[in-house]
């Protein structure tokens, strides 16, 4: 399936989580059996381009596309996770949302020291989650250039502000 067959599949709906909010939903994308594997080869053969050497992806639907990701690849996978939920001593960062605040967090020991880690997540909105799994895994030692997405929205700048910080943005797909 090509990458605008693939945004056929993503379900629109408004005034979710808030009003105002079009919430560009994967639901349907991942639950037909060919859009998942179609969109995860996608992301992977960009992944293998730009010579990934581990892959990394924001909980939770991050962890879908990003270990699948991994697994075709046969690369490790990082999980950048929600607070409070790994037992070791983490690397923490807060940040923002299109729609509240949130807090990330790592082990520092899933990266080896210039490991070359390439971002996988479902969507870029502001860029807030993105920019914020960067800075951690860079902290921790690991070489980030680029992040992948399925879905970009372009109009809440994410993509931009990742590109300045250094951190290259492909996505499948785009909506308003
Ligand atoms: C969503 C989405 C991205 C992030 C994008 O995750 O999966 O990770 O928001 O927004 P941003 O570019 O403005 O940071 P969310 O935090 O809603 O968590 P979820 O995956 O657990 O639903
Ligand atoms: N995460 C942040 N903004 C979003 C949106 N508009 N749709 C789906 N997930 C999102």
């Amino acid at each position: 399936m090509t990458p605008e067959e693939l945004k056929g599949l993503v379900r629109t709906v408004p005034d979710f989580p808030h009003t105002g909010i079009m919430f560009r939903d994967i639901t349907t994308l991942i639950s037909h059996p060919l859009g998942l594997a179609a969109t995860v080869r996608h992301l992977a053969d960009r992944a293998r381009e730009l010579g990934a050497e581990a892959i990394a992806g924001m909980e939770a639907r991050g962890f879908i596309f990003g270990a699948a990701v991994a697994v075709e690849l046969q690369l490790g996978f990082v999980p950048v996770r929600k607070p409070g939920k790994l037992p070791v001593e983490v690397l923490g960062i807060d940040y923002h949302l299109e729609y509240g605040t949130d807090r990330l967090e790592i082990d520092p020991g899933a990266i080896a020291h210039g490991q070359t880690v390439v971002i996988v997540d479902d969507l870029i909105a502001t860029g807030g989650t993105a920019l914020a799994a960067a800075q951690l895994l860079r902290q921790a030692g690991a070489t980030v250039d680029d992040a992948l997405f399925v879905i970009d929205l372009p109009d809440l700048g994410g993509a931009v502000r990742l590109r300045e910080a250094g951190v290259d943005v492909t996505a499948l797909m785009e909506f308003e």
